[in-house]
């Protein structure tokens, strides 16, 4: 039997669809062993279905258009509809520059009502900061976008030390605590923003 423990919302109701959006798109990035461990913790859920948003697989141009053109079109294809079939969202996010990346900023920037009154975790990561200046950054943004961000992150500081050579985390109880304790809350979010549109459409 998979290790498989119902989340806080119980297995009564459909699962939360989650979109987790992989946000680096660099040359040997280190952002897919953190993917895989999150994905890891996803799994073990029955509160939830995870589709991974991969910015890597995605071109989107840096020049917005209202009216796009096939390139644009063609990538849009990739993700808008998933983006919109989402119930929540994570962004694992690293920090540059004390910021967060380009491409997490293009996507959220390509689209508007596919946030609207949707919850957005993060899991961020970096050098001495852990990502969570790329955070607060992001919960500025997802504010102007009528979406709501949960209160928890789970954040590495140091993240090339904090897994090992097979993507495991060296403090997996701790990492699993704070995954879980995110999830929770988005969860709650997720729940309570989808029962509330199916009775009234979100009012922006
Ligand atoms: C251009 C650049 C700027 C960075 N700036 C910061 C920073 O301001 N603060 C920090 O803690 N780490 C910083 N780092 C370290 C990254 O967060 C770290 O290398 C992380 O693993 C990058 O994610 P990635 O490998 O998935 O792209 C920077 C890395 C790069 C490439």
């Amino acid at each position: 039997m998979p290790d498989v423990t119902p989340g806080p919302v119980g297995t009564a109701t459909e699962p939360l669809k989650l979109a987790v959006i992989l946000g680096s798109n660099r040359e040997g990035r280190f952002g897919p062993v953190v993917s895989d461990w999150f994905l890891s913790r996803t799994a073990a859920r029955a509160d939830f279905t995870t589709d991974l948003i991969d910015l890597a697989e995605t071109d989107l141009p840096s020049a917005l258009s209202f009216s796009p053109g096939p390139r644009a079109r063609a990538e849009l294809a990739k993700v808008t509809s998933r983006l919109a079939a989402a119930d929540a969202f994570v962004v694992l996010t690293p920090e540059y520059n004390h910021s967060f990346p380009a491409v997490i900023k293009s996507l959220i920037d390509w689209h508007f009502y596919e946030w609207q009154a949707k919850p957005v975790g993060f899991v961020s990561y970096g050098g001495i900061s852990g990502g969570l200046r790329a955070v607060e950054q992001l919960r500025q943004v997802f504010a102007e976008l009528h979406a709501v961000t949960v209160r928890d992150t789970v954040s590495f500081h140091r993240a090339g030390e904090r897994f090992d050579d097979q993507g495991r985390p060296e403090d997996p109880v701790g990492c699993d605590t704070a995954a879980r304790t995110m999830l929770d809350q988005l969860a709650w979010w997720a729940l309570a923003l989808r029962d509330a549109k199916s009775v009234r459409p979100y009012a922006a």
